[in-house]
């Protein structure tokens, strides 16, 4: 064991964790080193406690205590019902596109995930989703980048985050698709980090094979100590940006950059701004934001139980109605304050099976009763919110711009996501003065127009004929 430090040795004693090392001798000098470097990086102290807490838990009385404190959000900037709305849209819309023309915003996608759910062994980013093309999400992120870029005359530097299981492949696809059109050098790829599994019985951490932890991605929380290793808070302060546009890689409709939100956030002084649309059902699986003792707070669906989230308060209103798009505006500074200060975003417990190996390569029997065996550990960027001295909540318009892509089929699947593509293109023919059947599918790259107005103004400026638009 000479190539251990003894401070280390020391930790994995305190932690009853020295079982890691007892195959080491049997391992190369390489996997030794990289076996020390993974152990070197972990936390035993905070995985202890959060072990500790989790076998406690069974039921969390936090967590319902949360739910049960929460109450509906107090100040939402609601999509626009009256003229005054649509002026005070108007002047966010303009605020925002004059940060995008200044150069101070910067796009982040997070696109750490797979597409297991959908049967798509790859990352999700890669999921062909247009109606007629077949164009993947990433594909229609690209485009809409560059149109905004060329709307705006704006460098708009764009963001990936992807993580150990979707890094090189993401890569080696823009390369393959020549980043789209985009510069290179415009585009930053930077990799989440991960966090080891844990025996759910024990606490012991496991192995994936000899001399390997078994580790799983941080969760999208990863993202802000992600973005300050890869030196991006720093570049992205270099260039000027201010404003951190973020979402997922599994909706396609997000309005990437969308100028009022920016514009909102902007003019509200907001550190952390989250675009929320109305839940359809309570069980519909979305976070939902909530006012927790004068604070803004995401509680995750998962947290609520089926009475909670059909909660009404004494209007009859849900309380639990303002679901999580996902889409929210940072402050770069106020996610730079979380790095500064060492604030970790808190950990997050799932029980999942984990497959496994002895420290001599034998792979572990499953737990006989079905029960998982280990407890994997996420973090989730929404916890930044609470954290925020100014946050702002805007609702955005489900139809136009929430239509992830989660599930193989039903609700949130690529069936419901290509039938409202279509249908959002539909709508904009048709307010550009274009008849289209009801059921006639369609399909508009970002490139032709960002929205219905642009749409309007390029058929009627002749840049491309309705006849060149993409038809099923
Ligand atoms: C998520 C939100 C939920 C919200 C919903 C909206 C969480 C925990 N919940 O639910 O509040 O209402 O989206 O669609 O996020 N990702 C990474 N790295 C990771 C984990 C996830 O990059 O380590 C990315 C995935 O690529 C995906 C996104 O984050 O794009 C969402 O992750 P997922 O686990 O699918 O969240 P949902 O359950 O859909």
């Amino acid at each position: 064991m000479s190539t251990v430090p003894a401070e280390l040795l020391q930790i994995l004693s305190r932690h009853q964790q020295t079982r890691l090392l007892s195959s080491l001798q049997l391992l190369s000098p390489a996997d030794q080193a990289y076996l020390v470097t993974q152990l070197a990086d972990v936390d035993f102290d905070l995985l202890r406690s959060t072990w500790q807490s989790a076998r406690q838990d069974s039921t969390p009385t936090e967590t319902a205590d949360r739910a049960e404190q929460a109450e509906a959000p107090s100040r939402v900037v609601r999509q626009p019902a009256s003229d005054a709305d649509q002026r005070a849209w108007a002047a966010a819309r303009a605020i925002g596109q004059q940060a995008l023309s200044s150069g101070t915003v910067a796009v982040i996608t997070v696109a750490g995930g797979q597409g297991t759910r959908l049967g798509f062994e790859h990352p999700k980013g890669m999921f062909p989703i247009g109606p007629v093309s077949q164009r993947t999400l990433f594909q229609i992120f690209a485009e809409q980048i560059l149109a905004r870029r060329r709307r705006h005359q704006a460098d708009l530097p764009w963001c990936i985050m992807t993580s150990d299981a979707t890094h090189e492949e993401t890569i080696a696809f823009f390369r393959q698709q020549n980043f789209f059109g985009l510069s290179p050098d415009s585009i930053h790829f930077f990799q989440q980090g991960s966090l080891p599994a844990m025996d759910a019985a024990t606490g012991q951490l496991l192995l994936a094979a000899p001399g390997q932890l078994a580790l799983s991605p941080d969760g999208h929380g990863g993202l802000v100590t992600a973005l300050a290793k890869a030196g991006l808070l720093t570049l992205l302060q270099a260039k000027g940006v201010q404003h951190l546009y973020y979402h997922q890689v599994d909706n396609p409709t997000a309005i990437v950059a969308d100028p009022a939100l920016l514009g909102f956030h902007i003019q509200q002084q907001s550190q952390a701004t989250t675009c929320v649309v109305c839940k359809t059902s309570p069980t519909e699986r979305m976070g939902v934001l909530v006012d927790l003792q004068g604070r803004t707070e995401i509680i995750e669906y998962s947290e609520l139980t089926a009475e909670q989230a059909a909660r009404r308060n004494d209007s009859g209103q849900w309380i639990f109605w303002a679901g999580n798009t996902a889409i929210h505006v940072f402050d770069r500074q106020f996610l730079e304050s979380l790095c500064e200060t060492g604030n970790q975003l808190p950990l997050h417990i799932a029980r999942k099976q984990v497959p496994c190996v002895d420290e001599y390569g034998q792979p572990l029997p499953a737990d006989p009763s079905g029960q998982p065996n280990a407890i994997k550990l996420e973090r989730f960027i929404f916890d930044a919110l609470p954290l925020a001295a100014r946050t702002l909540i805007v609702e955005g318009n489900r139809e136009r711009e929430f239509n992830p892509v989660k599930n193989k089929s039903g609700s949130d699947s690529a069936e419901t996501c290509r039938t409202a593509l279509s249908r959002i293109a539909r709508e904009w023919l048709q307010a550009a003065g274009h008849p289209v059947g009801p059921h006639e599918v369609f399909e508009l790259s970002p490139l032709q127009a960002l929205d219905a107005e642009q749409l309007s103004e390029n058929l009627q400026r002749g840049v491309f004929s309705p006849e060149q638009l993409l038809r099923g």
